[in-house]
């Protein structure tokens, strides 16, 4: 019995030297700029009287919430018309493989000018609605780490690997993503976003390592029926915290695809570096340049 706490000591003791690890850049950027967290902080409190405070509560409880309702529509429009004469050469996307990619299921739909601060996958992603949330869930204003539009194609072989195995993601200890569905995820087969929603994540205590975890771990837990599936029609919107959630998708069978614009918010200072790559144009306002704008 001692033995078994001795390991489960050394196991936890583990676990949160490598977390500290992470933590090593946050700190730096933080003693390198306070004064910018205290900017962030300070203009996050205007957002503290939300309106979306149903929203907020279910994220902070459960690490998810569907945003459909929350979304400015004429904006999701003009994203989705973006897309449709994106999608027009989808074949050329499904058949060509980025060998730089590790993740050969997955190709990037984005290119140079939808990187510009006024193209409209950028707009979407700071619109007002979605920027009260996140700053309110994060008490500061964040960095809009990422965009893609990503399209996720089914294999021939199912060996599952990388984001397709359960795992957190832990680039930052505040971070969430924003997801918009631009194709029809109604069944199993549609590959939807599966997680375990935040208060059962947080009771699992799994090993850090390793990172990506495969169903047997889980099953073991006889935890498998408490996962949920993110499912909908086309131009479905949802927000999950993937520090807090473990989390897998993309698991799609041969000859189907889906396809997902993502924004990924995190703190200004996150765990691990991002360089969303969005070029600033001088029409964007103080409070955009502050979401976008990479701090090193
Ligand atoms: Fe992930």
């Amino acid at each position: 019995m001692t033995m078994i706490k001795v390991f489960l000591s050394v196991k936890n003791r583990l676990k949160k030297f490598c977390l500290y690890q992470l933590s090593l850049r946050k700190w730096m950027i933080l003693i390198r700029h306070p004064l910018e967290y205290q900017k962030r902080k300070r203009m996050a409190k205007c957002f503290s009287k939300t309106s979306f405070s149903e929203s907020l509560e279910q994220i902070k409880e459960k690490g998810y919430v569907t945003a459909s309702s929350l979304v400015d529509t004429e904006l999701r429009d003009k994203l989705d018309a973006v897309y449709l004469e994106k999608a027009k050469e989808l074949s050329y996307y499904i058949n060509t493989v980025d060998i730089g990619r590790s993740k050969t299921y997955m190709r990037e739909m984005l290119v140079g000018e939808d990187f510009y601060s006024d193209s409209v996958f950028v707009k979407f992603a700071l619109q007002n609605s979605i920027i009260e949330i996140v700053s309110s869930y994060f008490g500061q204003i964040p960095y809009l780490a990422r965009i893609e539009l990503v399209l996720t194609v089914g294999q021939c072989h199912q060996q599952w690997s990388h984001s397709q195995l359960w795992h957190k993601d832990y680039n930052d200890k505040k971070m969430i993503k924003f997801f918009i569905y631009l194709t029809d995820v109604e069944t199993d087969e549609d590959g939807p976003f599966t997680f375990f929603p935040r208060n059962i994540s947080e009771k699992l205590n799994l090993p850090l390592f390793p990172v990506h975890k495969s169903d047997s771990i889980f099953v073991k837990k006889q935890i498998m029926h408490q996962f949920k599936k993110m499912k909908g029609p086309r131009l479905t919107t949802f927000f999950i915290d993937t520090y807090h959630c473990y989390h897998m998708g993309s698991r799609l069978p041969h000859g189907k695809y889906r396809v997902a614009f993502v924004a990924t918010y995190t703190t200004f200072a996150s765990h691990l570096a991002y360089d969303n790559k969005i070029k600033i144009s001088n029409s964007a306002s103080s409070l955009e340049r502050l979401i976008l704008e990479t701090i090193t």
